[in-house]
């Protein structure tokens, strides 16, 4: 009989719990696909009592991961526990030292320590496989690495944190101020254990950190990445955007530029009526741009049980099959240090500001972003009651730098209260 492929798998959360139900439901057709048996056969966690709606009675327990990662009886250490640093870390480096394949959902891990990761596996020749960690349920590692290998990739952009854009969609459908949402998300569940990772833009970073990585053959740079929050957007710029026929979202860019390659997570407004304008919820996209291939569009969720049990299955019947490929696509070794542009590339902008509402003050500020080289395309100063004046401002085409010297400039004025939010706007 043909040996099964053994599972070890470390963290029991939504994830994990996921993995054991989706094991244990299509075992007969993940044999067939695989072409051999997937079992699982030890789990470790933080709590052995807890009820997790599953049956794990017929797996060994291991109280410390490292261990489990050291079962002679364990193929693949599949790794959910998360955690940049610390124990998941850790297991990675004993799994890869014990000669197991690994699958991970660890988009934090692999966007600080990726590098040094894929090298140690790669020079082990064990696999590291993680498409749980982008974009959940949507096989966009699978399609970079794969279906698109033959393109020059010549742009990625999208919406990778699911929270985010239900935060954001939820304050555009119901009117309701950020701070209600973010409450209504907190309630949910939706929100990670330390909020910012979401909010701030953190989650989504490092995932497109890891898509940049095999997109752009370079070797991943969380630190390079120019970061923005959901945090300063206000219920205004949601109604403003749509006056505009547009659509505020946290949207990941990664693109060559001249001078090196410039990524970005920000706050972005986009078309409306765009395929990255219509999502609404908690569902991911991914826009990747290559020289054949010009535009496809991924779309799918990006969390959840079920979706991310599904990636990391797909990585395991990968590893049962034998495929074998470099953890970003080409050897590690052979990743470039990638040259960080930041800021540099030109498009539109979105500036709010909230102007003190005297004679003059609004030709300071005009001045000012004349001063800075920023072109104005359109300018509105809304309906207000009191002595303050909120003021909207679409640009030409100008870059992020150009737009904060002119931020800096309006500051100098003594005219401007409040600190001025600026939005990329992605046309296309
Ligand atoms: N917090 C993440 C999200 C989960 O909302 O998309 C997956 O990383």
């Amino acid at each position: 009989m043909t040996q099964p492929l053994r599972l070890g798998i470390a963290g029991l959360g939504t994830v994990g719990a996921g993995l054991i139900a989706l094991v244990q439901r299509n075992a007969a057709l993940i044999e067939a696909r695989a072409g051999r048996p997937v079992t699982i056969t030890a789990v470790s966690a933080r709590s052995r009592s807890r009820n997790r709606g599953v049956d794990i009675s017929s797996y060994a327990w291991e109280d410390d991961p490292l261990t489990l990662a050291r079962r002679d009886d364990v193929d693949v250490v599949v790794e959910l526990m998360g955690g940049e640093d610390g124990p998941a870390k850790a297991l990675t480096e004993a799994a890869i030292a014990a000669g197991k394949d690994i699958v991970t959902a660890n988009k934090a891990l692999l966007a600080l320590h990726g590098q040094a990761l894929a090298e140690a596996a790669e020079a082990k020749g064990v696999a590291l496989r993680f498409e749980a960690a982008v974009a959940g349920g949507i096989p966009v590692i699978k399609a970079l690495m794969e279906g698109l290998a033959g393109n020059k990739i010549t742009r990625i952009k999208g919406v990778m944190n699911g929270t985010c854009n239900y935060i954001l969609t939820r304050m555009e459908d119901a009117g309701l101020p950020y701070d209600t949402v973010f409450e209504e998300a907190n309630q949910l569940g939706y929100l990670e254990a330390d909020p910012t990772l979401d909010v701030g833009g953190i989650d989504a970073a490092h995932k497109l950190a890891l898509l940049s990585a095999i997109a752009f053959g370079v070797q991943p740079n969380f630190d390079a990445i120019e970061l923005g929050g959901i945090q300063q957007i206000e219920i205004e710029d949601i109604r403003a955007a749509a006056d505009l026929g547009l659509r505020i979202k946290l949207l990941g860019v990664a693109q060559m530029t001249g001078r090196g390659l410039e990524q970005s997570m920000t706050p972005c407004l986009v078309p409306a009526d765009s395929p990255l304008g219509q999502l609404k919820g908690g569902t991911n996209m991914v826009v990747i741009e290559g020289d054949a291939i010009e535009r496809v569009v991924l779309r799918g969720p990006g969390a959840g049980a079920g979706p991310t049990a599904s990636a990391v299955i797909g990585d395991v019947i990968d590893i049962a099959r034998g495929l074998r490929l470099p953890v970003f696509g080409q050897p590690a070794a052979s990743l470039a240090q990638p040259q960080a542009a930041r800021a540099t590339a030109s498009k539109p902008f979105y500036l709010r500001m909230t102007l003190i509402d005297k004679p003059g003050a609004l030709a300071k500020v005009a001045e000012a972003l004349g001063n800075a080289g920023v072109s104005i395309d359109r300018m509105r100063q809304q309906g207000h009651a009191d002595t303050r004046a909120p003021v909207l401002v679409i640009t030409h085409k100008t870059t992020r730098d150009a737009i904060d010297h002119a931020v800096a400039l309006s500051l100098k004025t003594g005219v401007v209260v409040d600190e001025p939010v600026a939005l990329a706007i992605e046309e296309d």
